[in-house]
């Protein structure tokens, strides 16, 4: 009766299993749906396969057993190279299918990319994502998504597994401009996390006692529970890399740009972490800007 139940349900091609997306489509795999994976090196996607998806051996292999095509990537040259590269999906996209872009990427580039993907008559659904992958392990990531809600509801089922909130925010590109204002506050907030400790430090707080009075008091947030034992321990195993975090900024500088937004907060803030990329801590977690400021504070005040 239970095998009968999944033939039904729809196949699903999950692309892009880095540090976010190989807990991710685990989750989808664990909620029954058959699943075929792709990453570009293969290795990523080992544990999927073990664990019962089938390897593609292109994007395009991917897209084609699939009605549902996921891709979670690094940038928009990467969701780029996968739908129009050499194997692209774009191929193999047409009527009935159905593709979402859970990468963080820009509203500009994602209108462009629907527009591409309704010419196949595939249909696309942005869904980029809040938490990290700790968040994602447990499947409780916030999903946002853009464009017709008709297609959120026929694809909800396969979001639910990754999710604890599911949010329509508005047509296309809405969701993304969304997950890049989450990120702007979550980049201010690390950086004053990353001040805060040293201060507090320096005056000669117990590192107990600030974790206490920082996650009882008005400023408690999961983002700080999470970075602050980072910072502490000095442990910057990357859960979300600092050069996706300057990527991100970056995209929040041209959006604002384009229609004509000043942020002088996010430019200070992108710049330290620019700074912090330049002394070589592209691929740690982005909470290493902490290392930055003790350096530079001890510089300054040898
Ligand atoms: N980590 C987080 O906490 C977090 C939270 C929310 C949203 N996000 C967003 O989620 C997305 C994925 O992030 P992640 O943390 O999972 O990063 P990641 O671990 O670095 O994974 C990046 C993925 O993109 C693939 N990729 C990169 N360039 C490619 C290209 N040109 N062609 C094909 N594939 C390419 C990588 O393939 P290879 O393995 O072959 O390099 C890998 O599968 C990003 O847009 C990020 O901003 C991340």
């Amino acid at each position: 009766m239970i095998m009968e139940e999944r033939s039904f349900r729809k196949n699903v091609a999950f692309i892009g299993t880095g540090l976010m997306g190989k807990p991710m489509a685990l989750n989808i795999l664990r909620h029954g749906f058959p699943l075929t994976v792709y990453n570009r090196s293969r290795k990523k996607a080992s544990e999927l396969v073990e664990q019962g998806a089938r390897l593609a051996e292109t994007p395009f292999d991917a897209a084609r057993t699939a009605d549902v095509i996921i891709t979670m990537v690094s940038n928009i040259e990467a969701v780029s190279s996968l739908l129009s590269g050499e194997h692209g999906m774009m191929g193999a996209l047409g009527k009935e299918k159905i593709y979402i872009n859970m990468s963080t990427i820009t509203p500009e580039s994602s209108r462009e990319f629907a527009r591409s993907v309704e010419e196949t008559g595939a249909r696309m659904l942005e869904a980029p994502v809040i938490g990290t992958t700790t968040v994602a392990e447990k499947g409780e990531l916030t999903i946002l998504a853009g464009g017709d809600p008709r297609i959120l509801d026929e694809v909800r089922e396969i979001l639910q597994p990754m999710g604890k909130f599911i949010f329509h925010v508005g047509d296309f590109g809405s969701a993304c401009g969304m997950k890049l204002v989450v990120n702007h506050f979550i980049a201010g907030m690390i950086a004053l996390l990353a001040e805060g400790l040293e201060l507090s430090d320096k005056l000669g707080i117990d590192r107990s006692v600030f974790s206490n009075v920082v996650n009882t008091s008005a400023v408690k947030s999961p983002v700080y529970e999470i970075r602050a034992p980072k910072m502490m321990t000095g442990d910057y195993a990357p859960q979300f890399p600092l050069k996706l975090m300057i990527k991100d900024l970056n995209y929040i500088t041209q959006t604002a740009e384009k229609i004509g937004v000043t942020m002088p907060v996010h430019s200070l803030v992108r710049n330290l972490y620019s700074l912090t990329a330049n002394y070589g801590h592209n691929e740690e977690d982005f909470a290493v800007i902490y290392e930055l400021l003790k350096h530079e504070s001890k510089r300054e005040n040898p």
